[in-house]
């Protein structure tokens, strides 16, 4: 169902569904610490008043604490998704009715809807955007050049956005900053890493209900996410393969202690296919044709093209649902099937809630003070990416550390001049 009302603008699936909402953004603050600070900052201090602000991300819990943070910083913000089916219908719900920020986002809206959305975001003629993977900043360059004038700045979440933007500034269309909140230290070492290893194994496991142990598991990429999988995937008792196309990853990977092959000989082997890669088609058609009866494919990469499901489908004799987000594809003749999961959409927000908080916690502080830091330094920027300031990085570290109740050593004065000297060496 859409609702929609007067007072304010939305477009999600049930404002009934607030309450739920309400209680699981609450639990999500728990582990949200940081982000609370920054939040309790802004609040006094309003580093956001009168910006007009469009966040594109996964409609989750941890985005609802993102939202409300940058309501507080006094941003006129206005929420879409940034996947189909990653929306979390409560969450959305909560945010309209009881923070009266206008969402626009359904889990599993259709293509033409969540294209609409964009449109919308950009009738909000933002002078800053937050994107994951970029289809806000690429739909402006591409189609909105006039609104560039309103734009202070981006921000970009995710690695394949940051891909984009990279081509974007080749191609002399990046005119405008854009903070790289995906390359920070405090992001993707956490999020990257241990958030979708997480995640996406929850993601596989509530849909299939799988036992790891004893499976053989091919992680597709060997990035912060695909390091991530293969360890949490080792961890629960499974034999990883990983299939890589950079000699150095490669090389990581097989030193980390997995066996390393191409996927043309991984895909008769594997149990369980997870791609992690930010590429397209890297399973495809002679993959699907030697796989085991029965083997699983999933993607936890941004978008839903690293598996080729028209080739899957096109192969098919018959596909069925057997599963909430599990597909089986029927080849040969029946003779054997391949399951699909999530629809080849990121799993970890398809069939579960994305990376748990407490990474989402480092990730969103830096989207938090990357918008304060375009806003203070604003017209002194150059246009392309820029990295998120060390210090910030540290700050962000040592507040996480800080709530966690750890504490690390300092330098002594010694210790300090020698790290800033050169002439010491061998004694
Ligand atoms: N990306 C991955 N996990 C996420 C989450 N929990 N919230 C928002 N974006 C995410």
């Amino acid at each position: 169902m859409t609702a929609t009302s007067s007072r304010l603008k939305h477009e999600i699936k049930d404002l009934s569904l607030a309450p739920f909402g309400r209680q699981r953004i609450e639990w999500a603050g728990r582990e949200m610490p940081v982000l609370r600070q920054i939040r309790d900052r802004f609040a006094q201090e309003k580093p956001l008043a009168g910006i007009r602000l469009v966040a594109c991300c996964h409609v989750t819990t941890e985005t609802a604490h993102l939202a409300i943070a940058l309501k507080a910083a006094g941003a006129d913000a206005l929420l879409i998704a940034s996947n189909p089916l990653s929306t979390q219908d409560d969450v959305a719900a909560s945010l309209v009715a009881d923070h009266e920020i206008p969402v626009f986002a359904i889990k599993g809206e259709d293509n033409e809807t969540y294209h609409r959305h964009l449109q919308i975001a950009l009738d909000h003629r933002p002078n800053i955007i937050i994107d994951d993977g970029s289809d806000v900043v690429a739909t402006l360059v591409q189609h909105r050049q006039h609104q560039i004038a309103d734009l202070i700045g981006t921000t970009e979440e995710t690695t394949t956005g940051i891909v984009r933007l990279r081509a974007m500034f080749k191609d002399g269309v990046l005119t405008f900053p854009a903070m790289n909140v995906n390359d920070a230290d405090t992001k993707h070492f956490f999020d990257n890493r241990y958030g979708t290893g997480q995640s996406t194994l929850d993601g596989i496991i509530r849909a299939t209900n799988l036992l790891l142990a004893g499976k053989t598991v091919v992680v597709a990429g060997y990035g912060w996410c695909g390091k991530g999988t293969a360890l949490r995937a080792r961890g629960m008792g499974a034999n990883v393969i990983v299939t890589e196309v950079d000699s150095i990853r490669a090389i990581e990977a097989v030193m980390d202690g997995f066996r390393v092959l191409p996927m043309a000989e991984a895909a008769s082997l594997g149990d369980l296919f997870i791609t992690v890669t930010g590429n397209k088609h890297v399973i495809r058609a002679e993959h699907f044709q030697v796989m085991k009866d029965g083997a699983i494919v999933c993607n936890s990469g941004h978008f839903d093209i690293e598996i080729d499901l028209k080739a899957l489908s096109g192969a098919a004799t018959e596909v069925r649902q057997v599963r909430n987000f599990t597909q089986e594809y029927r080849l040969q003749n029946g003779r054997k099937s391949v399951v699909v999961l999530g629809e080849g959409r990121l799993i970890n927000l398809a069939a579960a809630e994305g990376h748990p908080s407490a990474v989402m916690d480092m990730s969103f502080a830096n989207q938090a003070l990357a918008c304060e830091y375009l806003v203070k330094n604003q017209g002194k920027l150059e246009p392309g990416l820029h990295s998120i300031p060390a210090e910030v990085d540290r700050e962000i570290a040592r507040l996480k550390l800080q709530a966690m109740g750890i504490t690390i050593d300092t330098l002594t004065p010694e210790q300090l001049e020698y790290t800033n000297s050169w002439t010491s060496g061998t004694e």
